[in-house]
């Protein structure tokens, strides 16, 4: 099909399990709230509706752009083609282990559309371990393994134990056990081939005893200063949503994706020679010889924490998140982001490497 017949085609019309919406404002369904515009947006209930959408989309010549709960996107420009948010629901324990055995632990299975943090307290209420610290995490089930998501010393990766996804190469669902999803910090084989994997469910392995993980900066301290003596998972979510209320900007008054830009991975050779230069530079040893940098500390360190340039900012609490302060575009939060990386690197020379989708 050619571009005029694509022009000229049909417009999509809401059937069985998605709702259509033409030139959509997508400022509301993005944590950044900035203004773009999709040339269609479809909102899809069930997942059943996916494939027959995507050939519709690719009859049209038009590119999809799959969006779940729009924390780790930003859009610097309106999008010609479909977006598809996926808010499929539904949480199930599919499988028992064992109990009282080291085998202890229950299968999950999470559509894809599930708001995260919901799906935290769930398993929490239902006796499973693990994801505590993940707690207050905005954003989507589908969304958490594309990167990874992690907080204070947990990354999801390690509950996870298959992906189910319509692979777009294949035009099939298939089941992508842990190994094959490729995890590494803030990185997965979804990211890495993006576009070509729609998420539809998780199934996570999450245990019933399962020592709990306070090692990170403050934690020990929030649960002390909340009196809790003898914490369970849901004293240590708590926790967690307390330090990260206080530390993070919240995106529903001000917009945000979280980190803006992932903690860079060097050799442990420069990230001695930094330390030769800057005894105070945060260094975080990696298993594999690397070492991880604090990217917060190289922004604020070249003066950039609370900086701003009309409504994009970067956050005066926590200077590895970017912010729109109310009227900031897309494109005006992305050249404060490349602002913000060349006096990263003119200044240290590290290469920050973004963290959300930046269309
Ligand atoms: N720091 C600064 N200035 C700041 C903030 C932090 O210099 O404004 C330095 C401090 O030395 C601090 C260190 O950075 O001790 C680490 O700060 P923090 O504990 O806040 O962690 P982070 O490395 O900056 C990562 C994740 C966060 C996650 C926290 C806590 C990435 C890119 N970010 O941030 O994840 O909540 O650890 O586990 O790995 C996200 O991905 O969106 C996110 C918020």
């Amino acid at each position: 099909m050619n571009d005029r017949d694509a022009a000229s085609a049909p417009p999509f019309v809401t059937g069985y399990g998605y709702t259509v919406h033409e030139n959509a404002s997508l400022l509301d369904r993005t944590t950044f709230r900035v203004p773009a515009r999709a040339a269609t947006l479809i909102d899809v209930h069930e997942f059943d509706a996916v494939p027959g959408l995507l050939a519709e989309a690719a009859q049209r010549g038009r590119e999809v752009l799959v969006c779940g709960g729009g924390s780790n996107v930003l859009f610097t420009r309106d999008w010609p083609g479909v977006v598809l948010a996926l808010r499929t629901r539904g949480l199930d324990i599919v499988e028992q282990h064992a109990a009282g055995t080291p085998g202890d632990a229950a299968l999950v299975r999470a559509a894809a559309g599930e708001i995260w943090d919901d799906f935290v307290h769930w398993t929490l209420a239902h006796g499973l371990r693990g994801l505590e610290n993940l707690a207050l995490i905005p954003g989507s089930v589908g969304a958490a393994p594309i990167q990874n998501i992690g907080a204070y010393g947990v990354e999801v990766g390690e509950f996870v134990d298959a992906v189910y996804a319509y692979d777009r190469t294949a035009n099939a669902i298939v089941r992508l056990d842990r190994a094959a999803c490729a995890f590494a910090y803030r990185d997965s084989l979804f990211k890495r081939e993006n576009g070509r994997y729609l998420i539809t469910a998780v199934d996570f392995l999450l245990p019933r005893a399962r020592p709990l993980k306070l090692d990170y900066d403050g934690v020990r301290e929030e649960l002390a200063a909340m009196g809790v003596v003898e914490p369970d998972t849901r004293a240590v979510a708590h926790a967690i949503s307390r330090v990260r209320t206080r530390k993070l900007p919240d995106p529903v008054t001000t917009g945000n994706a979280g980190s803006f830009f992932k903690n860079p991975i060097v050799s442990a050779d420069f990230a001695a020679a930094l330390k030769g230069l800057h005894a105070r530079i945060p260094v975080w040893p990696q298993a594999d010889g690397q070492a991880k940098l604090s990217a917060a500390w190289l922004i604020e360190t070249c003066g950039l924490k609370g900086f701003r340039d009309g409504d994009a900012g970067v956050s005066d609490q926590h200077a590895l998140v970017l912010v729109n302060y109310g009227g900031a575009s897309g494109a005006q939060i992305w050249t404060l982001a490349r602002h913000v990386q060349q006096c990263v690197l003119a200044r240290f020379g590290v290469a920050l490497e973004p963290e959300p989708l930046v269309v």
